[in-house]
């Protein structure tokens, strides 16, 4: 009798023994969260690991059931989620409320919240008031918050007050209306500020950096000049870790998606092709049938 292997799950490397890369965030075992300790523990080992963003429940059990160890409730929900232009509307109460949704449907990700435009800016009491509604309220285990420099205030209050901070530098989309959509740190001055900030927002406790849109090669000297992980978005292969936008990923983002994003899927075309079969079976009277009828 010829023995098939058994089916892969997520994470199979083919074994711990020999892989160059032995998984334990994406796919690894146990039931309990994944937290920013394990998040250390992959960079030592030089696991590379996936982000996703979720913004509600059920998509959010998916990625969890996937194996996708660490989840953003980001502020892109403005535009992948809520229906505005950009994610500068995003308000504190949306924000609470969708990170509460995703902490519920799931049970094994670390979920990150998203500190929405004007809600640290003000300074460190602020950061801390915005920050502690997140954990408290909506359960997330971790926090994130754009720009170097001017938020390493907010960054120190919160880690000394017990919450980790996931610090956002390169492109930050709060800034959207003064920076643009422009790959950041081309020019050697704003490379030497990007790494610059990386550093300090390492030495103010930040668990881990997102690179938003920088050039690889300046993607990779930061993560090599980094003891925390990077995660990469639109920053080349060299990152520890990479992040993309679910609705992105899925093909359900409607339009132009950005050049950095690998379609897997498209949820857009499935669920148009969907809504319009039930629509037929509808008007043509094939819906409902005897089996979904009572009597
Ligand atoms: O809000 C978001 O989705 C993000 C990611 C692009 C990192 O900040």
């Amino acid at each position: 009798m010829t023995l098939q292997p058994a089916p892969k799950q997520p994470g199979d490397s083919g074994g711990e023994q020999g892989a160059k890369h032995p998984r334990a965030l994406y796919g690894g075992k146990g039931a309990r969260r994944i937290t920013v300790h394990d998040i250390a523990a992959a960079k030592e080992r030089g696991e590379k690991w996936p982000m996703l963003t979720a913004y509600d429940a059920m998509t959010a059990s998916v990625f969890d059931e996937a194996g996708i160890p660490v989840l953003l409730v980001g502020d892109s929900m403005g535009n992948c989620h809520l229906g505005y232009e950009t994610t500068v509307p995003v308000t504190m109460d949306e924000m609470a409320l969708l990170s509460a949704a995703v902490v519920r449907g799931t049970k094994r990700a670390l979920v990150v919240g998203d500190l929405p435009f004007g809600s640290y800016q003000e300074g460190p009491v602020q950061a801390l008031r915005s920050a502690t509604r997140l954990v408290k309220e909506s359960g997330v285990g971790a926090v994130k918050l754009e720009g170097g420099e001017r938020s390493l205030p907010q960054t120190r209050a919160l880690v000394q007050s017990g919450i980790p901070v996931m610090s956002h530098l390169g492109l930050t989309p709060q800034s959207v209306n003064t920076m643009g959509y422009r790959v950041q740190g081309r020019a050697d001055e704003d490379a030497h500020r990007l790494l610059r900030d990386a550093k300090a927002a390492q030495d103010a406790g930040a668990f881990a950096v997102v690179l938003e849109l920088v050039p690889a090669e300046l993607a990779a000297e930061v993560t090599r000049s980094l003891h925390i992980p990077t995660v990469g978005i639109g920053a080349g292969p060299d990152t520890d870790a990479q992040v993309l936008v679910w609705t992105d990923m899925t093909g359900m983002t409607g339009g132009r998606v950005p050049r950095f994003t690998r379609q897997y899927a498209d949820l857009r075309r499935t669920l148009g092709d969907a809504a319009q079969a039930f629509a037929e079976d509808v008007a043509g009277g094939a819906f409902p049938a005897e089996e979904h009828t009572f009597h």
